[in-house]
């Protein structure tokens, strides 16, 4: 039974494999043939932005918020505007509103947007009697202008227009006089609404299309001359500027007619305000001009986005409709110069494609072949995962000790390991970071929004949940060879066991997926449950790191490269092909440091490790120099400078004190309850007789302790939970979850580990997915996710954007690509991770390898323990140690050639890319 049960018998990964295989070709050649056939008129979404959308949280959805703050454009992203991304877009320029009162709402929207928290200005501005004078506003670089003109008549319009047209005079760029750019500079609209056509309703009778038409016209022609405006997607290609500068109309928005004052109501009627659109659209074709269809689809057949006059809209639809002219004009601009994150992806062609990313499709291609010549089975049943399964497997379910090769089941399951599977495995990873690239750096793939909804997120977790009962396992036997002397000896024995650790992982990483996917990060409750999860997370990777090395006592390079380059193998890959900062995966640099941190402090004085208060006073000063690391002003800063200057690497150091100060205890917490149940363990395997006075009492009130944590430990989670009730924002919880997070953390562990029964079930699927939580995360951002994690990838299913009625076909599509794509990665990782650091190492090194392969193959981002924990004097683990220590004396040269030239060349790739 050397399988991941959760596939059943053993046909079923193959075909698992398959349909997945077939799955994901489909998906990906329907929207292939989606991006180059269906939508080959508007590539980049620039026709569907201010054309169409629907609201996701119409009252009729009832949202958890009050409504109508997310519109979403056709399978894009729409982002919210702040004053820095309005002031990068405007540069010298600025955003010109012109027309009536509806655009002069928009620009009070736009204003709200960058106005300094707290500010009143435009409270104040719009409670002034109405003047109707022009308006200007400008915060941080950002600049606003309004233009008071109704008519669309007005000289000041006409000065606009006329700058706007000698910058887009072909000589433009090349003007010598130094002082006259700069006054075309100052003069410059980046993006200019022009929106009038209810005073030409109310104040005329007859001629009200005549003098619109004129107006309109005037407009047009002052701009462009009698030429035709190109279409958006032209300019997006041709460079830094986006879609470049821009007029757009907005369209005579429908105002809501039986709310309107009776002498309004006489004169604004349907039939004028068609007449007006229907002139726009024939502009629209006949010249090329951008009106912005999607203002009058928000508020069509909505009387709630109307004010008390029926002619104005309220200010979040007003927000939004600031939002779709922002994004039409800046979203290609800002991807153009600022790259990462890519969140917003309407009308943006994404960024050209660089040197690095061809060399990697490069490679996927030029290993196809070899990998299909290679072995055509590795292709069906991709036999790499297998036997790192069957591996896996088998020191688990037998108990075998990992890193004795002579072990037979171990030897059996990885002599037929062939390190042929190298080229596969490369390209799996390539191949992979080629999809994420495919998925979230190209228009290939629908984006969309995420909704947050309380039930949504409930329901998600409780189906998950449900799936999980039906996969409750045992957990194999501890190993007989140390036959416990006491009964509460068997109980420490099978303390967290991996398995058991691997799926609280899994808890944790569903928890954190289906957070994701829904949006939840807005409230509190799931928020905190998120952070004390993330703690878990380091105090499981900080527990099973200190039980490796005190067990194995392998303090070796080759332990540390080893979890290294599985840590970050993936992360890094990712982080070249996707044009984003390795950092931004904050999860990969998190874990590698503490890793380090576990290491450093195991490390320097390894032979006091077995005394207690030696090693607890170790970990307390590792504690305290970490913690003024993190904290004094300065030394993150210096290091992040000295990594600028040697790597390019970019750190920002208040934001890693934030992901490092935040679980700056609990993993030390994970590493004292790793040396304290060590410990235990081995006094209570120990014949009473032999032992000193405090070991025996803990011995013979062992039992009496283990109740007494456990009712601490019913008592602390829910006092836990009431204090939380206290925090009332985000800031104030993460100022107390470095001390605090620990108590829930321990109390969950000690009351899974509580009872027989829970010490001795597992849930397989979470174990599994917890074994790869790495990956999935990773690849969540890109293939499950999109936009770097800010929206959700779309499969091409078109419909009302809820997650019953809609989107359940995208989960059901992309769900289980993902989980293979993230399972086989895995996979991956660990064969080239293998091969990396056991290379060379000659016919000893076969054995090496095969253990390191093993380790390689289960224990890295969580290292292996055995169930069985051994007491520092156990006989078995002395031999252990040395057989460790004989083989694991280090890495052989050619490991070490090749870890130096992949260091070399991905120091010299980043410092190129940039
Ligand atoms: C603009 O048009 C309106 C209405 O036709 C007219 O009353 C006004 O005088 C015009 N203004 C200018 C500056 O031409
Ligand atoms: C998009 O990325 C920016 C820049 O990091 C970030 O500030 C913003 O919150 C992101 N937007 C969304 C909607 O997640």
């Amino acid at each position: 039974m050397p399988r991941i049960r959760l596939l059943g018998p053993s046909s079923v990964p193959t075909a698992f494999n398959r349909a997945t295989v077939v799955l994901a070709l489909a998906v990906v050649l329907f929207n292939v043939y989606r991006r180059f056939v269906l939508d080959a008129a508007d590539p980049f979404k620039c026709g569907a932005l201010p054309n169409t959308g629907q609201w996701l949280d119409s009252p009729d959805r009832k949202p958890d918020h009050k409504p109508f703050l997310n519109w979403q454009p056709p399978g894009c992203l729409l982002y919210e505007y702040k004053a820095p991304e309005i002031a990068s877009c405007n540069e010298d320029g600025k955003i010109l509103f012109v027309g009536d009162t509806l655009t002069r709402q928009l620009f009070w929207a736009t204003a709200r947007k960058i106005e300094a928290p707290g500010s009143k200005w435009v409270f104040k501005e719009r409670n002034k009697p109405d003047t109707h004078s022009d308006l200007w506003y400008a915060v941080d670089g950002a600049k606003l202008k309004f233009i008071w003109d109704p008519w669309l008549n007005s000289s000041a319009l006409h000065e606009e227009l006329k700058a706007f047209r000698e910058r887009q005079e072909p000589g433009f760029k090349e003007k010598d006089d130094p002082a006259k750019k700069e006054l075309y500079n100052s003069r410059r609209s980046v993006v200019m609404l022009v929106g009038g056509g209810l005073w030409h309703a109310r104040h005329y009778q007859e001629d009200f299309l005549r003098y619109f038409k004129q107006s309109v016209d005037s407009v047009i022609s002052a701009a462009y001359g009698e030429g035709h405006v190109g279409p958006l997607e032209e300019a997006i290609a041709s460079g830094r500027e986006g879609v470049g500068d821009q007029i757009v109309f907005a369209p005579v928005i429908e105002p809501l007619y039986e709310r309107l004052s009776p002498s309004r109501e006489a004169t604004i009627v349907p039939s004028k305000i068609n007449a007006m659109n229907h002139y726009l659209q024939e502009k629209t074709v006949s010249s090329g001009v951008s009106v912005l269809w999607s203002y009058a689809n928000m508020t069509r057949g909505r009387p709630e986005t109307y004010g008390e006059s029926g002619l104005h809209v309220i200010d979040t639809v007003a927000s939004k409709m600031a939002d779709v002219l922002l994004n039409l004009r800046c979203n290609a601009k800002a991807a153009q110069r600022q790259g990462y994150p890519y969140n917003r992806t309407c009308c943006s062609g994404y960024v050209a494609t660089k040197w690095i990313q061809v060399a990697g499709l490069l490679c996927a291609v030029a290993l196809f072949p070899f990998v299909l010549s290679q072995s055509g089975r590795s292709m069906s049943a991709s036999p790499v995962h297998e036997q790192f399964e069957m591996s896996s497997m088998h020191q688990i379910t037998n108990g075998h000790n990992v890193a004795r090769p002579k072990d037979s089941g171990l030897a059996r399951s990885t002599t037929s390991t062939p390190m042929s599977n190298v080229p596969f495995a490369l390209f799996t990873l390539i191949l992979s970071a080629c999809c994420c690239f495919l998925a979230d750096r190209t228009q290939v793939f629908n984006k969309f929004p995420k909704q947050f909804s309380n039930l949504d997120f409930r329901l998600i977790l409780g189906l998950v949940l449900i799936a999980c009962l039906f996969n409750i396992k045992a957990i194999p036997a501890p190993q007989e060879r140390r036959r416990p002397s006491t009964p509460g000896a068997s109980a420490a024995h099978s303390f967290l066991p991996r398995l058991q650790a691997d799926e609280f992982k899994g808890w944790m990483q569903v928890y954190v997926l289906v957070y994701a996917y829904t949006g939840s990060s807005n409230v509190l409750d799931f928020y905190e449950v998120l952070r004390v999860f993330l703690a878990f997370y380091l105090f499981l990777s900080g527990y099973g790191h200190t039980i490796y090395f005190l067990q194995n006592k392998d303090y070796s390079l080759r332990r540390v490269a080893t979890v290294l380059v599985r840590l970050n193998l993936l992360a890094v890959s990712l982080s070249f092909m996707m044009d984003r900062p390795y950092t931004s995966y904050h999860f990969a640099p998190l874990v590698s440091f503490w890793f380090m941190v576990v290491y450093l402090t195991l490390r320097a004085r390894q032979h006091t490790n077995d005394s207690i208060p030696h090693i607890i006073g170790k970990i307390v000063t590792s504690a305290l120099v970490v913690t003024l690391f993190i904290h004094i002003r300065g030394i993150l800063e210096l290091c992040f400078s000295v990594l600028h200057y040697t790597c390019r690497a970019d750190l920002n150091a208040t934001e890693w004190r934030f992901h490092l100060g935040m679980d700056k205890y609990i993993v030390y917490i994970g590493m004292i309850v790793a040396v304290l149940h060590v410990r235990i363990a081995s006094i209570l395997s120990a014949p009473a007789a032999r032992l000193e006075e405090v070991p025996r009492i803990i011995q013979e009130y062992f039992n009496v302790l283990r109740r007494i944590s456990v009712y601490a430990a019913l008592v602390i989670v829910p006092l836990f939970w009431i204090l939380t009730r206290r925090s009332h924002d985000k800031p104030d919880y993460n100022w107390w979850m470095p001390y605090i997070a620990w108590l829930p953390v321990v109390s969950f562990v000690v009351l899974r580990n509580a009872t027989r029964f829970f010490r001795s079930y597992y849930c397989a699927s979470f174990a599994w997915l917890g074994r790869i939580s790495l990956e999935l995360y990773l690849l969540s951002n890109h293939i499950w996710l999109a936009g770097d994690g800010r929206g959700l990838l779309r499969v091409g299913f078109r419909g009302d954007g809820g997650l019953f009625s809609d989107r359940w076909r995208d989960l059901v599509a992309l769900t289980p690509i993902f989980v293979w794509a993230a399972w086989n990665v895995h996979a991956a990782t660990m064969t080239v991770t293998a091969w990396i650091i056991s290379s060379g190492d000659g016919v000893k090194g076969r054995a090496a390898a095969k253990s390191s392969h093993s380790r390689a193959g289960s224990e890295l981002a969580f290292p292996n323990y055995d169930n069985a924990l051994p007491g520092p004097a156990s006989q078995g683990d002395i031999d252990h140690g040395l057989v460790n220590g004989r083989q694991g004396s280090g890495l052989s040269k050619d490991a070490k050639k090749k870890l130096l030239i992949i260091v070399g060349v991905v120091w010299l790739a980043n410092m190129l890319y940039a």
